[in-house]
């Protein structure tokens, strides 16, 4: 979905611009064209060839000497762009776009522009708690720019605190989310699990399997870059992705609990969580000890999160088997009145727990079957919703 898009990325003068260089590269890598806007002090921490060289495009940071590509530079760039993002952006910057000034190539360009506005703030901590900076922050948000809050961390004046620049995986998301906005899920609520679930055996033990809860987080994410509101109910325990409510669990129970608050009001429930069929009838309250000679440990059925979720949905299920895989699969359809159920034989190449790809056959409703061939989880996600999309 980044593809072919126009980014347009401003450089302040921070000391976190040399990130800027891993966006500009991130960016590019997946199909983006990245005109970069650096002003005269980025220039000082980061060299326009470096950007140039990653962009493989002119860098522009003078009004007087227009590239001639943007013959009437910040008009043509502020038009040309479908999101201007800048990051790192100093507190000089933020207050030139709150009080409209237009004196450099860089707050001219935004002024004039009609795209969505990221900012990413990175500077030292105090600056950033000022409140003149924070008022300036809250002013760009009530006019519906984009705010990446920096995070804590150790910043280059060797303190500690809020100041420094977003991670460039949320600064990506936050394109993506802006870029998504008007996407073909905009307006629409789904709710994805993800992860294998964990059922205490004592305080220190568990049942549990192998799912790695990748195929989960890509439909998660595929949906919110098509303009989703996503619920993320995760027993995976992998980072939690921008702009998406991720819900952590551990048991069935828990996510059962997770999903059916969630569900209310959905669209659509996508169920790639692994769930455990068992769980000990009772937990230990103490570790059990190996002076215990034998251990017989009763097993009960969880619930059944996707047969029992109750609303107005679309219902769409995982089928993980190893044997008989479309007829295993097509018995869960109908057993738990899916609408589509995503069949996945776990042993083939390439395919199953803890991979980025995944072998798929896709069985509707209709009975209709997609036999889709080895592909990244994250575009079997995207066939997941072309699903859903056409098919509500
Ligand atoms: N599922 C669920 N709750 C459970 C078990 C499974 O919601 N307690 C969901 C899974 O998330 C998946 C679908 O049901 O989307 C099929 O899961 P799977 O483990 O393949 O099937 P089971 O119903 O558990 O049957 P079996 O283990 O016998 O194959």
């Amino acid at each position: 979905m980044l593809t072919d898009k126009i980014v347009v990325l401003g450089i302040t003068g921070s000391i976190a611009a040399y990130k800027a260089a891993e966006l500009a590269s991130r960016l590019t890598q997946a199909g983006v064209r990245v005109d970069v806007v650096m002003t005269e002090a980025a220039q000082k921490f980061i060299s326009p060839l470096t950007l140039r060289s990653l962009t493989h495009r002119l860098v522009a940071s003078d009004m007087w000497e227009p590239l001639e590509e943007h013959r009437i530079s910040h008009v043509s760039m502020a038009q040309a762009a479908d999101v201007v993002v800048i990051a790192p952006a100093t507190a000089n910057i933020i207050a030139k776009i709150a009080c409209g000034m237009a004196d450099d190539l860089l707050s001219s360009m935004v002024l004039a522009t009609k795209a969505p506005v990221i900012i990413a703030p990175a500077m030292n901590v105090n600056m950033y708690e000022n409140p003149v900076t924070h008022a300036n922050i809250e002013k760009l948000r009530e006019r519906g720019f984009y705010i990446v809050e920096p995070c804590t961390g150790r910043l280059a004046c060797d303190t500690v605190g809020r100041g420094r620049l977003a991670e460039t995986a949320q600064i990506m998301g936050a394109i993506k989310i802006v870029l998504g906005k008007n996407g073909d899920m905009a307006g629409k609520k789904v709710v994805v699990t993800a992860g294998g679930t964990r059922e205490p055996i004592d305080p220190v033990r568990f049942i549990g399997n192998r799912s790695s809860g990748k195929m989960g987080y890509a439909l998660a994410e595929s949906a919110r870059d098509r303009g989703a509101r996503v619920t993320l109910v995760t027993a995976a325990g992998l980072p939690e992705p921008t702009g998406i409510e991720t819900l952590a669990v551990e048991s069935a129970a828990e996510m059962l609990a997770a999903v059916q608050k969630a569900v209310k009001g959905a669209d659509a429930l996508v169920m790639a969580a692994a769930v455990a069929d068992f769980r000990p009838k009772v937990m230990a309250k103490s570790k059990i000890k190996k002076a215990t000679l034998s251990l017989n440990m009763e097993l009960e059925r969880t619930p059944d999160i996707l047969a029992d979720a109750e609303g107005n949905f679309i219902r769409v299920g995982f089928a993980a088997e190893s044997e008989n895989l479309l007829a295993n699969a097509k018995k869960k359809l109908a057993d738990k009145v899916l609408d589509l159920i995503v069949a996945n034989d776990v042993t083939a190449a390439g395919s199953g727990f803890g991979t980025d790809t995944n072998k798929v056959t896709l069985i509707s409703r209709d009975g209709s079957e997609t036999d889709l061939p080895l592909m990244t989880k994250r575009e079997v996600a995207d066939k997941v919703w072309d699903w859903v999309v056409t098919n509500e």
